[in-house]
């Protein structure tokens, strides 16, 4: 059984589409959700889907390794980031190369780095006069937003879009090929295990 964990900081709606997607698959098990956020959305979901859920802070998660020898220990075969605020830690990124996914609303590399996340990615969109968003399914490196593209898909920005209406779109795209794009990065894996 191939097992997957989720990092969310948010309201958890791709969490919940990917937990919906792999709910009636034997081969694969969301086995956790990890959040920095204990107010978040997320993890009223988690619960919904009986997956357990680890909180951890700032110091936990960049002073020291626990979450890193957990995962190590659980045996995790795939980390998916969506909407996780933070920046990996460089020995978390380092123990699973290749291993760690992230979503990000807007077609990389514009409009990514730091501080480019959520409702601040739509509006600088559309401050640019940007005719088209999308998404970026991408490997995660040591940057933020900089490791290799997997897929992307986009949408048109009408003159008339304001963040609000963009952000409705973007969205729209995460929930259609987050899931199905996590379980062929997956689906590689075990390629990459016969070989
Ligand atoms: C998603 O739009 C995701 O692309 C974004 O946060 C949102 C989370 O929504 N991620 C980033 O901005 C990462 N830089 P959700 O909590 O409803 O899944």
């Amino acid at each position: 059984k191939r097992s997957i964990v989720i990092f969310a900081s948010g309201s958890g709606s791709n969490v919940e589409k990917i937990a919906e997607y792999f709910a009636d698959r034997s081969d694969v098990e969301i086995s956790l959700i990890l959040s920095n956020n204990p107010k978040a959305g997320v993890i009223e979901r988690a619960r919904r889907y009986h997956i357990p859920v680890l909180l951890f802070d700032r110091t936990g998660f960049y002073q020291t390794d626990q979450v890193t020898s957990l995962l190590q220990k659980q045996g995790v075969d795939l980390i998916v980031l969506a909407g996780f605020m933070w920046l990996m830690p460089v020995p978390l990124v380092q123990a699973f190369p290749n291993r760690i996914v992230n979503i990000h609303p807007a077609l990389l590399p514009k409009f990514g780095g730091k501080g480019m996340y959520g409702h601040f990615v739509h509006e600088a969109v559309v401050g640019a006069g940007e005719t088209e968003s999308g998404i970026t399914i991408h490997f995660v490196n040591e940057q933020y937003d900089e490791g290799q593209v997997i897929f992307q898909a986009t949408c048109p920005v009408e003159p008339t879009d304001d963040a609000e209406a963009v952000a409705r779109k973007v969205q729209v795209l995460e929930h259609r090929h987050y899931p199905r794009v996590v379980d062929e990065v997956l689906q590689r894996l075990d390629l990459q295990y016969e070989l």
